[in-house]
């Protein structure tokens, strides 16, 4: 990461594979992983809740019931009975029996697979900076030397503000659906590096005043690989798309 006194940053790449990639593998799951990184993709995005005994999982609704076969909300499960559900049939019966991870055993096998990531800190009601913190513990105790340093993401303001005060060496992105009036001073607030924002409401215009401002723009979902290419070309720094195979050709060596 360091040569001739000179530290730099690696940036995440064009291409971001969303829940790993899932246009084709059950969403947050090491298959889905596995699949995005066998497409192409570089870096991955998945979503990080907390169970009930605080161990960081990936799972992207509060609850268990459409993704899992588990049911009600994920933070009245203790970790133990997590690791028995199915995460894979709800998607196709090829993926019976693939396991709710936990944070721990996706940074094993990003670190196998030589993937960055872009980490959305997702958390239940009332737990929005215990999980932005439990993100960012695991973070400095785990996280493989040989990658990338990862970024961070949330829609929830304190749980980016628990993991500025907790670890500020991590690169931090606000996420928002439609731009907010006051988007440059949560940005400010929490010294982001970017503003991930649904691609719909992007006009060049729009991108083109964050970009000025400083902050890198990434966005979110991105399937079509012509809306992707006119993103890129507005100035957008990386799209997160369920389908990284559709946008090899944007980015060809
Ligand atoms: O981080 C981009 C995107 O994942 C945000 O929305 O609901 O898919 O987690 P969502
Ligand atoms: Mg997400």
């Amino acid at each position: 990461m360091s040569t001739d006194n000179k530290t730099f940053r690696l940036t995440a790449p064009a291409i971001i594979g969303h829940r790993g990639a899932c246009g084709h593998a059950p969403e947050n799951t090491l298959a889905s992983i596995r699949k995005a990184s066998e497409l192409g993709a570089r870096w991955v995005e998945f979503d990080v809740h907390l169970s009930k005994d605080g161990v960081p999982i990936l799972l992207h609704d509060d609850s268990l019931d459409r993704t899992t076969s588990g049911r009600g909300p994920v933070d009245e499960w203790a970790w133990k009975d997590l690791q028995r559900l199915d995460a894979g049939s709800w998607y196709a019966t090829a993926f019976a029996g693939e396991r709710l991870p936990d944070l721990g055993s996706v940074f094993a096998l990003l670190g196998e697979l030589g993937l960055g990531a872009n980490i959305e800190i997702k958390p239940s009601p009332m737990r929005e900076e215990e999980t932005g913190r439990a993100v960012v513990e695991m973070l400095r105790a785990e996280w493989p030397d040989d990658l990338p340093p990862p970024l961070l993401s949330s829609f929830q303001f304190d749980s980016l503000r628990a993991a500025q005060l907790a670890a500020p060496e991590f690169d931090r992105a606000l996420l928002v659906t439609g731009i907010p009036e006051d988007w440059e001073s949560q940005l400010w607030a929490l010294e982001c590096v970017a503003l991930h924002c649904a691609h719909t409401p992007l006009t060049p215009a729009r991108i083109g005043e964050i970009i000025s401002s400083g902050y890198a723009v990434r966005c979110y979902t991105v399937n079509d690989p012509e809306r992707a290419a006119d993103l890129l070309h507005w100035g957008v720094a990386s799209i997160i798309t369920d389908f990284p195979d559709r946008m090899n050709s944007l980015v060809a060596a």
